[in-house]
């Protein structure tokens, strides 16, 4: 089923998706990342367009070409994700976290270039904000779906998500398979339990995500 040619599926839905990576600057010419091509997060912004939806986009690094979305904000760093997201989330229906946001970042950044000198560096790092459990526990929450990488234990993880971030959907996808490739093999994780789809290129992934949540919202 090409369900992403189902015309207006999300007519006028306003949908606010973060993709590619974060990166914590340690130094104006180095930071701290995950590894994320964008691809996902990519295919959603860009069939949700296809589907009729208002979709705002806060992007991240990516190596991925980026579709024409209705708004888009580049969000470098995790503080300046959390805060894009933040100032655009008002009136959203659906967020679809899918950036691989860095879960720390140093406790100091150098505004020169740090020298090396000794064998050893230790870097101190603070915990980020968790974007995603912030928006799901506003006062009027949009319809959130978290996306879980793992590299074990993927379904158990995933669960345990969704539960501890008080979301209603999330996307379990094994890290090694997933990242950077044009094909994904997911699980979707709702109250009403465990759907595999199969594996398929990012864009059929998307299409599936979105009418599975479509049947979700009211
Ligand atoms: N996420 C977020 N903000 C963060 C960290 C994660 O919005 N600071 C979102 C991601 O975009 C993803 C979901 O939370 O949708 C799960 O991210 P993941 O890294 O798999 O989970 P964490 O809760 O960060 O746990 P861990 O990295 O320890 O597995
Ligand atoms: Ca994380």
């Amino acid at each position: 089923v090409q369900a992403h040619l189902t015309p207006k599926l999300l007519a006028d839905k306003k949908i606010l998706i973060t993709a590619g990576a974060t990166m914590e600057m340690l130094d104006p010419v180095r930071g701290i990342t995950n590894i994320s091509s964008g691809k996902m997060g990519f295919a959603l912004a860009k069939v949700a367009t296809q589907m009729g939806a208002e979709v705002t986009l806060v992007y991240g690094h990516a190596t991925a070409s980026r579709p024409q979305v209705r708004h888009a904000y580049y969000a470098g760093t995790a503080h300046d994700m959390y805060q894009s997201v933040m100032q655009h989330i008002a009136d959203q229906e659906v967020f679809i976290g899918v950036a691989a946001v860095a879960d720390y970042s140093p406790l100091v950044s150098s505004d020169q270039k740090i020298k090396k000198s000794e064998q050893t560096l230790t870097i101190e790092l603070k915990k980020n904000k968790d974007i995603l459990a912030d928006v799901a526990s506003l006062p009027n929450p949009p319809y959130c779906v978290g996306f879980a990488a793992e590299t074990e234990r993927v379904l158990e993880y995933a669960r345990q998500k969704r539960l501890d971030k008080k979301i209603p959907l999330i996307v379990a996808n094994r890290a090694n398979l997933a990242l950077g490739s044009d094909n994904n093999s997911v699980i979707l994780i709702d109250a009403t339990g465990d759907y595999p789809l199969d594996t398929a290129d990012k864009t059929t992934i998307a299409a599936k995500i979105l009418t599975h949540l479509k049947h979700q919202l009211n």
